[in-house]
């Protein structure tokens, strides 16, 4: 029998990439992925999978605890990947309540569903939690974030992620659940939905709308590129160690500042446009509150334990990240007209 993998949040940017990879590359698991399709999940960011034998999609939420049951009772999961989350900093600041609900309380859920699942045989199950580096909270100018850096998040974005990690390793102690976490740095790629810096940008460079740098723009960010965290999470899920922490990171760091104007320069190249013409369009605004200076990880572990690395160099990727964008103009503007959101009625409700 075909070995069960649920993958959260698939639906999403980073989960979307993870389901692709498990599914093209695992034909003999079953990949089910369960996302709630809120304003960031997009099941167009899966229509070359979405026929394959090996892919399931389930809708549902996942603080839901009678859906969440009904769904392990179901399926019988041997594995879960958990991305499922309310992601940005800025829409935490507005509504920290929605990420304490769906982080906090759906990863419990999630937990509590495996616990009861795997009562009696944990032989080959795993559940693997997607986290952040920003659970670190932020550095100063000099080192990086290890394994044992101790947590002290500061937005209510990476306080619901280190709470939820902590239940996480709180169930693997008491319950001995079978766990393995991840923490990892900014990603950037395609199917990023435009509130995060790097596609807002290109968004706003195309259409020729001001481009909010928050503060001085010296804020640092360890870029990396989406698929290679979808590698390392296949890696980690197969080989890593239960009960143990990786950190992911691109060795990658950029100001703010310089990302843009690298990102500019590549628009103005891709659009025609007269060197510089872009840049006219960076408008420094009012800085996030509470907006952490530097993050920057040390990936060491993953690297000398697993052989995990980055593959691809920063300018490399941003140019392929701008090519997707040019290229898929229709998933923008689906996106941001909100038109992928009557996507699921049509393909699946209606079968
Ligand atoms: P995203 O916002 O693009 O996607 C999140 C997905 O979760 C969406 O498809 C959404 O519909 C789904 N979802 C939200 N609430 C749900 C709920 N209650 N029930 C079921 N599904 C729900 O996020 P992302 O950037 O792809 O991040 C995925 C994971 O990776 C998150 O856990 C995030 O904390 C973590 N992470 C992200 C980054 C990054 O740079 N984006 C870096 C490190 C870790
Ligand atoms: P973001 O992509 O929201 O990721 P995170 O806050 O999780 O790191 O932001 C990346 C950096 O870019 C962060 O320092 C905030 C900054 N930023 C801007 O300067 N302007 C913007 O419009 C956005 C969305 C972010």
């Amino acid at each position: 029998m075909k070995r069960k993998i649920l993958i959260t949040g698939g639906a999403g940017f980073i989960g979307s990439h993870v389901v692709r990879l498990f599914v093209n590359k695992y034909p003999e698991y079953q990949v089910i992925n369960l996302d709630a399709l809120t304003y960031a999940g997009n099941l167009e960011n899966l229509l070359d999978v979405k026929d394959k034998p090996n892919y399931t999609f389930e809708k549902g939420d996942i603080t839901d605890e009678a859906f969440i049951d009904q769904l392990f009772e179901q399926y019988q999961f041997d594995g879960v990947i958990h991305l499922a989350a309310e992601s940005h900093v800025d829409r935490s600041i507005m509504d920290p309540l929605a990420f304490i609900k769906t982080n906090v309380l759906g990863t419990a859920v999630l937990l509590n569903a495996c616990k009861r699942l795997w009562k009696d045989n944990t032989e080959g199950k795993r559940f693997y939690h997607v986290s952040t580096d920003e659970v670190y909270g932020s550095l100063g100018e000099e080192g990086l974030f290890t394994e044992k850096t101790a947590y002290d998040p500061r937005s209510p974005y990476s306080a619901s992620k280190a709470s939820s990690d902590h239940f996480v390793m709180a169930y693997y102690h008491t319950y001995h659940l079978p766990v393995v976490m991840s923490n990892c740095s900014n990603n950037y790629g395609s199917h990023h939905f435009p509130e995060k810096l790097i596609p807002l940008a290109i968004y706003n460079i195309r259409n020729n709308k001001p481009v909010p740098v928050y503060g001085k723009g010296e804020n640092i960010r360890d870029w990396l590129w989406v698929d290679d965290h979808a590698r390392a999470i296949d890696t980690i899920f197969h080989q890593g160690r239960t009960g143990e922490t990786y950190n992911i990171g691109g060795i990658n760091e950029w100001k703010n500042i310089d990302l843009i104007r690298l990102l500019c320069t590549i628009m103005d190249k891709k659009l025609g446009r007269t060197p510089g013409t872009s840049a006219q369009l960076i408008t420094f605004v009012k800085d996030r509150a509470g907006h952490d200076l530097r993050y920057a990880i040390d990936a060491t572990k993953l690297n000398q334990e697993l052989g995990w690395q980055p593959s691809l160099q920063f300018e490399e990727g941003l140019e392929k990240t701008v090519d997707w964008y040019l290229a898929n103009e229709e998933w923008l503007q689906h996106v941001t007209s909100g038109a992928y959101q009557h996507y699921y009625e049509q393909q699946y409700q209606t079968r």
